[in-house]
């Protein structure tokens, strides 16, 4: 859905359409809750905290990145202000992403405050482990719930392709010192790449049974212009699951976190092995969730350019913060029905980086 007051100039790309955030004054639904013109209770936001990160990923990033000038991210203040509106709004979950969080100076004092604030019930983090040896115990103490590690090979010399500049051990020793600081249902995120790392998919899910933690197969989406067509390394969740199951049974598992996962369990282990299929399976009706850029844009869709300029609102207004709460509400009204993305992945039909908008 597309809006005429567009503001071009604030984004690099004019695909993206920034609408200005109305101040106007709109009533949550009545139970205090965000509810979207399809009847969907908004109660989950992604947090990009940075859009820079000590990793490269060669399908997330181009190989020089520019990144934001410090002015146009959202402050630590700022990011708690977001936070605190939505919980005050209903949301009860609120996961902090990059970029990578665990970069941005002061990191554990804004989870401190998110994980203090009333309502919230799970604090949780994605990110890339590099960090993690030193900050497992800081995120616990902080009141982090649970960790998502991104991880798509278990061999050194892979890993250092894929993320151009990154060092296994150091994040298995994140992982060893997530585990040791009590962080018992971590999770792998493990992007799936033909002829990158699709002979692994057994391995990678070997080592999550081994350590007793989940693992999440994602599909590469369309994020990012990253200078190669993606549709010779797209792999599918279901091959990945006819792969697997040449060694696991996996049986189907109702839960859902109202996001593009379908989780399976393996029997006789603690292990979840999700599968996140952005493509080929219809997850928007159960959508539950929005996502804030680093530069404070509010994405009501992943797959969806439509976005609110959250910045200009925060800094005209520091601080009354019911300009941003009328503003989180009135983007109910723009929450896009379903996504975009489509398998003809040759031309980026989304053209952000996951680094802005977190995964
Ligand atoms: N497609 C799928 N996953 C991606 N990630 C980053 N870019 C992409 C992409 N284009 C993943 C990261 C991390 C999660 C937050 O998102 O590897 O696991
Ligand atoms: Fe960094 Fe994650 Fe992007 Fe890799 S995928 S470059 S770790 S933000």
């Amino acid at each position: 859905m597309r809006n005429d007051s567009l503001t071009p100039a604030s984004v690099p790309d004019s695909a993206i359409a920034i609408l200005p955030a109305t101040s106007s004054a709109i009533s949550p639904h009545a139970d205090g809750t965000l509810v979207d013109k399809y009847g969907r209770h908004v109660t989950y936001i992604r947090l990009s905290i940075t859009d820079r990160c000590d990793f490269r990923c060669n399908y997330c990033m181009a190989e020089e990145m520019t990144f934001l000038p410090r002015a146009q991210v959202l402050t630590l203040e700022e990011c708690l202000r977001i936070a605190a509106s939505f919980v005050d709004l209903g949301v009860t979950k609120v996961r902090v992403t990059g970029g990578e969080p665990l970069v941005r100076q002061n990191v554990v004092w804004l989870l401190e405050k998110i994980a203090a604030l009333p309502g919230l019930k799970e604090l949780v983090i994605t990110t890339n482990g590099s960090q993690l040896d030193r900050f497992a115990p800081a995120l616990r103490a902080a009141g982090v719930k649970r960790i998502n590690v991104s991880l798509d090979t278990l061999r050194p010399d892979r890993f250092r392709a894929i993320t151009r500049v990154g060092d296994l051990g150091r994040v298995l020793r994140g992982l060893d010192a997530a585990q040791a600081a009590g962080f018992s249902r971590l999770k792998l995120n493990t992007v799936m790449m033909r002829g990158s790392n699709d002979d692994e998919l057994i391995e990678l899910a070997q080592f999550a049974v081994d350590r007793g933690i989940d693992i999440a197969f994602i599909e590469e989406m369309p994020l990012g212009e990253i200078g190669h067509g993606r549709q010779s390394s797209y792999f599918s969740s279901e091959e990945a699951i006819a792969r697997l199951e040449q060694r696991f049974v996996l049986l189907p598992s109702t839960e859902s976190t109202g996001g593009p996962a379908r989780y399976w369990r393996i029997p006789g282990t603690a292990t979840r092995v999700g599968f996140i299929s952005p493509h080929s399976h219809n997850f928007c009706e159960s959508c539950n969730r929005v996502r804030i850029t680093a530069r404070g844009e509010l994405y009501p869709c992943l797959g969806n350019n439509d976005a609110l300029a959250l910045l200009p609102l925060l800094r005209a207004h520091p601080i009354d913060d019911r300009p941003l709460r009328a503003a989180i509400v009135h983007s109910m009204g723009i929450k896009a029905k379903g996504h975009e993305f489509s398998s003809q992945m040759e031309v980026p039909q989304v053209v952000r980086f996951m680094s802005m908008t977190g995964g």
